[in-house]
């Protein structure tokens, strides 16, 4: 591998603010060299912050210009595949953003087709955010012992007017607004996705989708219940339609064990049973630095040869969850029959 990695990022949007700083924090390991958008004011403006050389208003003409050693795909999730193939096509390794695809069978197809010509990691990055790393090694470490019960809650007012009738998260990233599939495969993904870091293996047993705001196009609300393979019950109840909650996102976890609690409540954690302890996290550091760690776990991947955390294969078995939300919960059906 090369000693500096030259990667080439697709896409220019809100989210690649973070990926830049992430990509930033690794030094000499690895220069973003090339970005490439449709907009190329969006994609100008980042380079220009950035100090990235080249600019192109296309993956096509940045991959064939060349000179990459690696992609970022940060673009919509309806290119994803797209991209993931064009890049895989240069035999280039890939980072892409979640969700791997808009749908299930999607990413089990783009999964086929690249089958391990190049590497393939899925920027899952929520499971690298350090309270839930050190929840899991507390888990891990036996603290609580098994595991019973467990209850995850997300509630905004992130779709609800505030005093001006703004709608914070639909300002935040409009293209909510339009996706078919919002609250489960854009943001509880992450959830669904740490739950399995954290717990093992899921199995959705029920699930009721909602939407309030009805200027979006998907769901705001979602009640799931799931279970361990020891049979444990775990419920995410996540909206971001609550009137009288904060707008910006903050998970609460609780973890049950027969031998301790582990609770989380925004970015403090603590752990009580036969040794209490308790941490607080800065939550912007927090937040910023699961992008950068999940950036620096590829790009350490890539140099020593060993596997993705979050493997296609890996991130197949989040995707299930996220599907069977959609199916169990007849969202879909409901709104395309009404439509
Ligand atoms: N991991 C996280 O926490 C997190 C947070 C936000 C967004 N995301 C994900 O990141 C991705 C992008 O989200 P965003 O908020 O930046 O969206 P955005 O709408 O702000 O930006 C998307 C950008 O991609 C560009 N684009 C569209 N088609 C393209 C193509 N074919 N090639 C190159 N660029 C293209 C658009 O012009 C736009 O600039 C999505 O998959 C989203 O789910 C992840």
């Amino acid at each position: 591998m090369a000693a500096t990695l030259k990667v080439g990022l697709i896409g220019a949007g809100w989210v690649t603010q973070h990926h830049l700083k992430g990509w930033q924090a690794l030094g000499e390991k690895a220069k973003v060299v090339a970005i490439a958008d449709p907009s190329r004011e969006r994609a100008a403006e980042r380079a220009g912050a950035f100090g990235i050389p080249a600019v192109f208003e296309s993956a096509e003409a940045m991959l064939a210009a060349g000179g990459l050693d690696a992609v970022d795909i940060a673009a919509p999730r309806a290119v994803h595949t797209e991209l993931a193939r064009l890049a895989a096509g240069h035999g280039l390794p890939i980072l892409c953003q979640k969700p791997l695809a808009p749908t299930l069978a999607e990413a089990e197809q783009l999964v086929a087709d690249i089958g391990g010509r190049v590497r393939l990691m899925v920027h899952e990055n929520w499971r690298f955010r350090a309270y839930y790393r050190q929840a899991a090694a507390w888990i891990r470490e036996g603290r609580i012992g098994a595991v019973k019960a467990v209850s995850l809650t997300l509630v905004t007012s992130g779709t609800v007017p505030d005093a001006d009738g703004h709608l914070w998260a639909l300002e935040r990233q409009p293209f909510m607004r339009t996706e078919a599939r919002m609250l489960v495969a854009e943001v509880l993904i992450h959830h669904l996705d740490t739950l399995r870091m954290l717990l093992g293996p899921l199995k959705v047993e029920a699930a009721a989708l909602s939407r309030t705001c009805q200027d979006m196009r998907g769901e705001d609300g979602a009640v799931i219940h799931l279970s361990t393979v020891d049979g444990a019950g775990v419920s995410v109840f996540a909206s971001f339609a609550a009137y009288g909650a904060p707008a910006q996102q903050m998970d609460r976890l609780t973890v049950l064990g027969d031998k301790g609690t582990l609770r989380l409540d925004g970015p403090d954690l603590s752990v009580s049973g036969c040794r209490e302890e308790h941490a607080t996290f800065d939550a912007d550091a927090t937040y910023l630095g699961s992008y950068a760690a999940t950036i620096a776990h590829f790009v350490e991947a890539l140099r020593t040869g060993a596997p993705f955390e979050t493997s296609p294969e890996d991130n197949l078995e989040t995707l299930r969850l996220v599907e069977d939300c959609y199916r169990l919960s007849g969202f879909e059906t409901r709104h395309r029959d009404a439509a």
